[in-house]
């Protein structure tokens, strides 16, 4: 534990905040069960008591804490609260998996680029929320899903990996999103494995892919095959 196997590298320690059920957290664990994984989950935060992605950690054997939005007079405290938890646990670099608080500058400032997200949508398309409800009546033929940096303005910020994936006749927002989860939970084990390994540079506020097989990766659609 704690280093990357065979290398000697030391593992990215990460806390990953979450809401619910837990999908995307999941696939991140499950990429994490793996030796050669540049990543170690140190500690799942979520905002909300008794939810499925709590159970997920604790079977990974991973420290969870609840920290109640409910609890704390304002946004401010209740960061505060989070901050607290992920220095005890020495995190140095936080994934934000189906959270769904909005955040403060503050916070998105303390963590500048090492702060990130999944969105399921086709960023700068279709941010906020009810996307594949939105997806469907606009009628749009794809859409996908996005792990990007966070900054302050809502579902913002340099994109690292997206994928796409049809909207399909027939469609509805459950079917539609269930498609979309899957590409979710193969892209963000790759984004946060290029960022891990210092492989997704933030030039510009564009993240540019480094290594040898990395440029092939910002151009096909992972989701293919
Ligand atoms: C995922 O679809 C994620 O992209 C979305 O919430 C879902 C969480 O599912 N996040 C957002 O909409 C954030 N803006 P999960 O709990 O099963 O990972």
């Amino acid at each position: 534990m704690g280093v990357v196997g065979g290398t000697g590298r030391t593992k990215l320690k990460v806390g990953v905040l979450i809401s619910g059920g837990g999908t995307n957290l999941q696939a991140l664990i499950d990429a994490c069960s793996e030796n050669s994984f540049p990543v170690e989950i140190c500690v799942v935060i979520s905002n909300v008591a008794d939810v499925k992605g709590l159970e997920r950690a604790e079977k990974a054997n991973i420290p969870t804490a609840v920290v109640s939005h409910k609890d704390y007079n304002g946004r401010e405290p209740f960061e505060a609260a989070i901050n607290e938890v992920l220095a005890q646990h020495k995190v140095k670099f936080v994934c934000l998996a189906g959270f769904m608080r909005i955040l403060t500058d503050s916070f998105v400032r303390k963590w500048h680029d090492r702060l990130i997200n999944i969105h399921p949508s086709l960023l700068p398309a279709f941010k906020g929320l009810h996307i594949h409800e939105r997806v469907i009546d606009e009628g749009v033929r794809f859409t996908g899903c996005t792990v990007h940096f966070v900054r302050p303005a809502m579902d913002d910020g340099p994109i690292i990996i997206q994928a796409a994936v049809p909207v399909l006749p027939g469609d509805t927002p459950d079917i539609l999103g269930a498609r979309v989860l899957k590409s979710e939970h193969k892209i963000y084990p790759m984004a946060l494995k290029l960022v891990a390994e210092n492989k997704a540079r933030i030039v510009g506020e564009k993240v540019v892919l480094l290594g040898t097989e990395t440029p092939e990766l910002a151009l096909l659609n992972p989701c293919e095959g």
